[in-house]
């Protein structure tokens, strides 16, 4: 049984800790103000001691469309406040669709046929793995949560609830400190339907936000939510948050943090050619042409990056066309419709065109 041991900060620490947080998450996420809001204030209330006894810490659902930050605020999450985005348990719910998937979380019986002596994901020492006196909880992620069996439901019912979990072999693993996120996007298609309705499209068919539509989209997919799941489930939710669909100048933020993340991986390389690179707007414009897709949001905007910035990049490092300390410069032509490679010093040179990976 856990004790509401309080977080070790003093008063003035705690508040610039959860200042320094929610700062770095609005570094992090692009148009979801209020989920950030939410996951901060949480944070706060962590800090503060003042969560439930006997219970997690917190239990939040996001729901909204595809590909518009809901598990990507968790890993965030996990990378401002641990340094790494594996101190999040995350339960990709499809992987667990029959019930005999569930051992890898819980472990089977013992004895049972085909037992194995393995970890179950779920146990007490991988939970507590990344904690710290000033971090004694665990974030968990139970993702795309409409792809759950009944049998993994009823598991994440008992965790809400009592914040307890029996393993296969009957030993009890506590949950009461953890944060438990669960993302959905039941109800996306009904908010596709309500933006086609003529709002929050421009003429050339950007989107653009349109303040009004939020409470009709956060009523819609709350209804949707509450036909889909069982008012025991509902019930136990302390937060419900409806991500917004991005707007195209949101999806140009997210490259441009992107593209920020590519360079830090580049300076942090264990390699040893560092070097800095810059886009042109027509450069930024061929990636986001070939990163986003209206129904997948701003999901494959890292595909394209890998694929037409980091695989040449990486072919001219290992010719030796880029070398340490270099600037590149990355411009779109038009003539061969791909990206083209600049040394920006010591003289404009031509170093290589993009050979997008096959
Ligand atoms: N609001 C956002 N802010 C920053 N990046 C985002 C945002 N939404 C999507 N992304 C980018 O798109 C990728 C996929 O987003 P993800 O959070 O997995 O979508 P989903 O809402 O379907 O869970 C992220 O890894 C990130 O690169
Ligand atoms: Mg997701």
């Amino acid at each position: 049984m856990s004790t509401a041991t309080k977080s070790t900060l003093d008063p003035q620490k705690k508040s610039m800790a959860a200042e320094h947080f929610e700062e770095q998450l609005r570094e992090r996420i692009v148009g979801q103000e209020r989920a950030v809001e939410r996951i901060a204030r949480l944070y706060q209330i962590y800090l503060a001691g003042l969560y439930p006894p006997q219970r997690p810490i917190g239990n939040y659902l996001f729901l909204g469309p595809t590909g518009s930050g809901k598990t990507r605020i968790i890993e965030a999450s996990s990378e401002i406040l641990f340094g790494t985005l594996n101190a999040v348990l995350k339960v990709d719910c499809a992987e667990y669709a029959h019930s005999h998937e569930i051992s890898r979380l819980i472990g089977s019986p013992p004895g049972y046929l085909g037992h194995r002596e393995t970890t179950p994901y779920f146990s007490q020492a991988n939970l507590e793995r990344y904690r710290t006196p000033e971090l004694d909880f665990t974030l968990i992620l139970f993702d795309e949560i409409e792809k759950a069996s009944d049998t993994l439901w009823s598991l994440l019912l008992g965790i809400l609830d009592k914040g307890r979990l029996t393993l296969g072999d009957n030993s009890e693993v506590d949950m009461t400190r953890t944060i438990i996120f669960m993302t959905g996007n039941i109800g996306a298609e009904r908010i596709e339907r309500l933006l086609e309705g003529g709002i929050g499209f421009t003429d050339v068919g950007a989107r653009v936000h349109d303040p009004k539509m939020d409470k009709q989209i956060y009523s819609t997919v709350l209804e949707a939510a509450r036909r889909k799941f069982s008012p025991e489930f509902m019930n136990r939710i302390d937060s419900v948050v409806v991500f917004r669909n991005l707007t195209d100048d949101h999806i140009r933020q997210i490259l441009d943090i992107e593209l920020g993340n590519l360079q830090r991986r580049i300076m942090q390389s264990a390699g040893d050619t560092k070097f800095s690179f810059e886009l042109s707007q027509r450069a930024k414009d061929f990636l986001l042409a070939e990163g986003v897709d209206r129904k997948y949001g701003a999901r494959h905007i890292k595909r394209a990056i890998e694929r037409y910035l980091v695989y040449p990049l990486s072919n001219l490092i290992s010719t030796g066309q880029v070398r340490y300390g270099d600037h590149i410069q990355v411009d779109f032509r038009k003539r061969n419709g791909a990206l083209e490679f600049q040394k920006a010093s010591p003289r404009l040179k031509v170093v290589g065109e993009a050979v997008p990976m096959a």
